[in-house]
């Protein structure tokens, strides 16, 4: 019956447009119902969290993690509750990811600590044996970008009201009143921490990127 259409490409072409746009419809607008606003209580990323986020999309970990978790038995037995769309509220851009090289991440910070973490990313197969996550050495050497992440922070303030509170605004003199907060919260997690090189920069007032990233990920819950 359809043999005209298959011998003739461009309606062809047109016809598979429109099958896959509708399946893509199904896939799509039921989402819209949902609202995708902040769930009750949630507060957005600190400076420190944000700075880990950045280090954890230079360095590209969402090539291997996905940060979704889906409605499936098999899933929430492993990672927990599934991701809501509220959840994500406060991330641009979010890191759903779609490949699972390794493990999802959605909600880490509940089952791996700091210490965990630093010798994970130090030596993978050192930690799970067998583990083919590439080893993150640099991240013990090179600062964060703390500045990058409050000027991030202040931006989603005024073009999203994501709300970060008054004492989030530009300028310099606004970012040095907000930096002792950033460095206490790296010495806090830096004291969980063994590595040499992450103690002598944070006595330096630096803050190492691994730091930063274990921060992102002890907020993923
Ligand atoms: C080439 C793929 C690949 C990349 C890139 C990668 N990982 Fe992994 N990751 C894995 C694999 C495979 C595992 C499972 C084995 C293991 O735990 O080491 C894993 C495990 C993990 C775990 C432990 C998860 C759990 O449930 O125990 C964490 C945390 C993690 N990765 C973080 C990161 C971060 C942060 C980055 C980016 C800096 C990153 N990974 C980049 C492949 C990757």
């Amino acid at each position: 019956m359809f043999h005209w259409l298959e011998k003739n490409p461009f309606y062809f072409a047109a016809a598979i447009s429109i099958v896959i746009s509708f399946a893509g419809l199904i896939e799509i607008v039921p989402n819209f119902a949902q609202s995708g606003k902040p769930l009750v209580g949630m507060k957005p990323r600190t400076v420190l969290e944000l700075a880990g986020k950045n280090v954890y999309m230079k360095d590209n970990c969402m090539a291997c993690h996905s940060q979704m978790i889906r409605p499936f038995k098999s899933e929430t037995d492993r990672y927990g509750d599934y991701s809501l769309s509220g959840e994500y509220a406060f991330d641009r851009p979010f890191l759903w990811g779609s490949k699972r090289t390794g493990p999802d991440l959605h909600r880490i910070g509940n089952y791996r600590t700091t210490d965990w973490h630093e010798a994970h990313m130090l030596n993978p197969p050192k930690i799970v044996p067998g583990s083919i996550m590439p080893a993150y050495d640099h991240q013990f050497e090179n600062e964060a970008d703390l500045e990058t992440a409050y000027a991030e922070a202040v931006t989603v303030k005024n073009v999203f009201h994501t709300p970060y509170g008054p004492a989030f605004h530009r300028g310099q003199e606004a970012w040095d009143a907000h930096k002792s907060k950033v460095l206490e919260d790296a010495k806090k997690i830096a004291a969980d921490m063994k590595d040499e090189r992450v103690k002598a920069m944070i006595a330096e007032g630096k803050v190492p990127e691994v730091v930063a990233l274990i921060a992102y990920m002890n907020s993923l819950k």
